[in-house]
């Protein structure tokens, strides 16, 4: 065995990509847990624009990113997909690195529903159709917070199933796997760029510098 297939801790995930999944998650829950409340209204908008941001991010960066990053990486046709759920239910492992294509199905809903939350959220404070809008908004919400629950709960079972804690990896940007299997670069200006850009976006709206959209 030489030392390119032996297996170590490689870097997976950019940095862009961990600051991306992280603050996704705080921005939805942040929006969750103040869409009820008017005192909180603008932290509510704040929170929905900023997940949006982050997600219109990294579409461009599903494009130009690094090797795991490109949806042309985890995005496979039918028939590959449905082969992949097949070999999960007889046990046989995924291989590879990436996100695996039935995973992937699940976060590419997210990122659309999100978008959509997004929009509907947007024309419900511009009153446009009545209350459509904001029932849409209201369902769409709810639908995505039950693909969360999938989400989460698909990756702890797959960290079981692969016998590597997948959770961490989000965080670490690390797996197990050979030297050429690693990413070259792990990005971290861009990372910062981004955290300081959803900052800075989330000061702007939850301040109300961007009436056009809050108002
Ligand atoms: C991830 C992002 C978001 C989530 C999870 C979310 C969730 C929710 C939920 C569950 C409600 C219903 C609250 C209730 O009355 O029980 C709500 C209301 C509302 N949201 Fe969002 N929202 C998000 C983003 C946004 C964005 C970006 C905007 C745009 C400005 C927005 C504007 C509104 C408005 C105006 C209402 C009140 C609708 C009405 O009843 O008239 N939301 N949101
Ligand atoms: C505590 C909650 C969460 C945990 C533990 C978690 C865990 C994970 C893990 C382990 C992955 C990588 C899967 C793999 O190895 O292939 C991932 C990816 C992803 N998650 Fe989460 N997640 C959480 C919350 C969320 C939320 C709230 C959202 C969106 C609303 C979300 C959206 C995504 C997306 C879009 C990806 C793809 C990442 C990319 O390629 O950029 N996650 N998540």
């Amino acid at each position: 065995m030489n030392a390119s297939n032996q297996k170590q801790s490689v870097l997976v995930w950019d940095m862009p990509i961990r600051i991306f999944h992280w603050l996704l998650a705080i921005s939805f829950a942040g929006a969750w847990l103040t869409s009820e409340s008017e005192a909180q209204q603008m932290i509510h908008y704040a929170f929905g624009y900023s997940a949006c941001i982050l997600v219109l991010f990294r579409i461009i960066w599903g494009i130009v990113g690094t090797r795991y990053a490109r949806f042309s990486q985890f995005i496979k046709g039918p028939a590959e997909t449905i082969h992949h759920i097949k070999s999960l239910m007889t046990g046989s492992e995924h291989s590879g690195l990436g996100h695996n294509p039935a995973g992937a199905l699940v976060m590419i809903s997210l990122m659309i529903l999100i978008l959509l939350i997004g929009l509907t959220g947007y024309w419900s404070i511009k009153e446009f159709l009545g209350d459509v809008m904001s029932e849409a908004h209201e369902t769409i919400a709810n639908i995505t917070l039950v693909v969360v629950v999938i989400h989460v709960a698909a990756a702890i079972i797959m960290s079981f199933l692969q016998k590597e804690n997948l959770v961490k990896s989000m965080l670490s940007g690390k797996k197990e796997g050979t030297s050429d299997q690693a990413i070259r670069y792990p990005m971290y200006l861009l990372g910062a760029l981004l955290a300081i850009a959803w900052v800075y976006s989330f000061y702007l709206i939850v301040g109300g510098s961007l009436p056009a959209l809050t108002q």
